[in-house]
């Protein structure tokens, strides 16, 4: 087995909850890269504690319930995120931590005194992941292709590459995360395959269609919502457990942290444990105290079919949205050969159920829920390695459509949602007003008619228009999305043929 060595390109998942890190050998063997003890996982915390030390992984997850005000996880809800968005709200009422606007229309969150953009919080984790890769690989890992769930913006994926260079990662290419599950499943086997991807990790929810050809992937449409996952299975199940508990007692225990991170663990732990028996104890001793000062323990007994009913709602969205992107792909439930599993909420027995109701088969149990995707992100490294044999192509889309802001404050699409990358579209403009010299377009990127609905990818101002009467200039606008789903601009004046000089900014409007 040729041995990994110093340029290797190993591949991480930056999971919500969990992230993971494989790397590929020289004869296409993958192998996840171990932590101490064996374990392939780190959880994705970052936490300071009461003497300053910082913690990543299980060192953070081992004292959250003590110190859940300076734990931060769940981050990757938050990264690339304008802090306009009601996001940041929905995301404060679940976590122990503070969550506000940051100093990059951004979001920031507090740790031990000290505000952190997001993007610094996964550079912590990559930092992590990274380390450990070294230490067991021999050599210093420098370069990585992360995942992203498809449904990341371009915002988003620029946030983890941002990431990735805090810490002196190279992040040589963003890959989606249903894409690399496939990969995963499809690579080597010679298969003529339509697969649909169901993707339900801890924070987020992806579907991808993909039509593999042997070595080429086709994504025909991806869909998902970056705020369902694990996380609001748990969430459902600790407000049945507050309602129940200030019912009987007239104590709302959401106000105290520590109590609120106790129950958090156990719902998570219980609702693990309903996947594979049909009730479970819910008790904490001392959960709090009377005004009198009288201990309170709760105890209420959880059972599968309550779970599922709490539940019903979000994997009815799930579902909702695989139709719509079948629909989007122009396929029907009888044109998908294989379902494919992929995230830890999916163990859960009745998501298997509903999707085999729906499909009129069994999901496949071709890859492993928490590797695959890990997997195929350093399968996709070892073939953009210069040494490497391993010739595949990865043709992807770009989850939301992006334009440009027209008069009025509607949306001119440049891509529809589901276009094909990388692509690359010109577009004519000109000047509205004699004189002018510089043009402005505003970016955004999503489904939403209006711009306002859509998020602002960022404003760019091209300046050296030859100056002229309104309409006179004759302008070109290319729009350039990489592979990654990131997009890059330029312009030229065509009647001098000079390039224009770009300046983006990201405005809070
Ligand atoms: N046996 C199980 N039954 C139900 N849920 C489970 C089970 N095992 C793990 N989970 C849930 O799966 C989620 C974690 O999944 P996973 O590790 O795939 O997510 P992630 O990769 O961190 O997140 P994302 O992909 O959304 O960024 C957690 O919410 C966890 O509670
Ligand atoms: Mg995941």
């Amino acid at each position: 087995m040729n041995s990994p060595g110093p340029g290797t390109i190993i591949g991480i998942d930056l999971g919500t909850t969990n992230s993971c890190a494989a790397v590929a050998f020289g004869d296409g063997q993958v192998k996840l890269i171990p932590y101490k003890g064996g374990d392939s996982i780190i959880p994705s915390i970052f936490a300071i504690d009461d003497k300053g030390n910082e913690l990543i992984g299980h060192e953070a997850k081992r004292q959250w319930q003590l110190n859940p005000r300076n734990t931060l996880y769940a981050t990757k809800r938050l990264i690339g995120r304008a802090p306009k968005d009601d996001v940041v709200e929905s995301v404060q009422r679940s976590v122990q931590y503070q969550v506000h606007a940051g100093t990059e229309n951004d979001v920031a969150v507090d740790c031990h005194g000290r505000a952190f953009h997001v993007h610094e919080v996964s550079a912590k984790i990559l930092h992590k992941i990274r380390d450990v890769a070294s230490d067991h690989l021999g050599f210093k890992v420098s370069r990585a292709v992360v995942t992203v769930p498809a449904y990341f913006t371009d915002r988003q994926r620029q946030a983890v590459k941002e990431a990735g260079r805090l810490v002196d990662l190279d992040v040589v290419r963003i890959i989606n995360e249903p894409t690399a599950a496939a990969l995963a499943y499809g690579l080597g086997k010679q298969l003529t395959e339509r697969v649909l991807v169901y993707d339900l990790g801890g924070g987020t929810f992806d579907v991808s269609i993909i039509e593999i050809r042997d070595r080429v992937f086709e994504v025909k449409a991806t869909g998902g919502d970056i705020f369902l996952g694990g996380i609001d299975f748990d969430n459902a199940m600790i407000r049945h457990v507050l309602d129940g508990f200030q019912a009987k007692h007239g104590i709302d225990l959401s106000t105290d942290p520590v109590a609120m991170q106790r129950i958090k663990d156990l719902a998570e732990r219980t609702k693990i444990d309903l996947s594979a028996r049909t009730e479970a104890p819910f008790s904490i001793p001392f959960i709090t105290m009377t005004s009198q000062g009288q201990p309170l323990n709760l105890d209420v007994k959880f059972d599968r079919k309550l779970l599922e009913k709490l539940t019903h709602p979000l994997v009815d969205r799930t579902l909702k949205i695989v139709g719509s992107v079948m629909v989007d792909a122009g396929v029907t439930a009888a044109d998908i050969d294989e379902v494919m599993l992929v995230g830890g909420q999916t163990r859960m027995p009745i998501v298997q159920e509903r999707l085999t109701r729906f499909f009129g088969k069994p999901p496949s149990k071709g890859v492993h829920p928490d590797e695959a995707v890990a997997i195929g992100a350093a399968l996709y490294g070892w073939s953009l390695q210069e040494n490497s044999d391993l010739k595949l192509q990865l043709l992807d889309v770009i989850p939301m459509a992006i334009g440009l802001e027209q008069a009025g404050g509607t949306m001119h699409v440049v891509f529809p949602r589901n276009a094909a990358i990388p692509n690359a579209k010109a577009i004519a403009a000109t000047s509205s007003e004699d004189g002018q010299t510089e043009l402005v377009v505003r970016i955004f990127q999503g489904d939403q008619a209006e711009t306002s609905g859509n998020e602002l990818l960022g404003e760019f101002t091209f300046s050296g228009v030859s100056p002229g009467q309104a309409g006179e200039a004759r302008l070109e606008i290319v729009f350039d999305v990489s592979i990654e789903g990131i997009l890059t601009m330029s312009a030229r004046d065509l009647d001098s043929g000079r390039q224009m000089r770009t300046t983006v900014r990201v405005t809070s409007s």
